[in-house]
């Protein structure tokens, strides 16, 4: 199946928002979506089949010189089909060509993205303690969580 990578558009945010909600305890909301469409230097991007069915998205900010990935995350039932790959990579090819290097932070507990990261050339190069709060989820509490930050040097 043909899967392409292109800036996500406003019409594209509810299923971008269905997907994070699917994948994340605190999920962005659409309307954390949609301030990235206008937000100066973010970036927004939907991975979409043939039929414009939404895959997954990535989010992030980029520079003159850095980029930022914020969040990705793939439908569950497309998970495991190299969707996630894509999606990194299509958001390196978005990036000013004097972009030097991508950082991002990740869940120490989350082995599957730190495998994906790992995979496309990210390198863990510090841990920030604690960096996710405790969540309450009905009632559910998901303890603080300390964050491995990883980056990939393009140049
Ligand atoms: C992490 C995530 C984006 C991966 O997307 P994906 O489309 O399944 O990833 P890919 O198919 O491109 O997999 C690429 C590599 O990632 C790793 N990987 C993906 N899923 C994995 C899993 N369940 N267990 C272990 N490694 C996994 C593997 O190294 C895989 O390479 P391989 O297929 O050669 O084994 C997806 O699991 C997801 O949306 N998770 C929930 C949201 C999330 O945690 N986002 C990251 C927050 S920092």
């Amino acid at each position: 199946m043909k899967i392409s990578i292109t800036k996500a558009l406003l019409a594209d945010i509810h299923r971008i928002a269905e997907i994070a909600a699917q994948s994340f305890p605190d999920p962005w909301t659409e309307k954390g979506f949609s301030d990235e469409l206008t937000r100066k230097g973010a970036l927004l991007l939907a991975a979409k089949d043939e039929s414009g069915n939404i895959l997954g998205y990535i989010t992030g900010d980029a520079d003159e010189s850095f980029g930022y990935i914020a969040s990705v995350a793939v439908a569950i039932f497309a998970r495991g089909h190299g969707v996630g790959t894509l999606l990194l990579k299509g958001f390196e090819k978005m990036l000013p060509p004097s972009v030097c290097k991508i950082t991002l932070e990740v869940r120490e507990s989350n082995s599957p993205a730190i495998s994906l990261y790992a995979k496309n050339g990210y390198k863990q190069i510090g841990i920030r303690k604690n960096f996710y709060g405790e969540i309450n989820i009905n009632g559910m509490l998901i303890p603080r969580e300390n964050a491995i930050v990883m980056e990939r040097i393009i140049k």
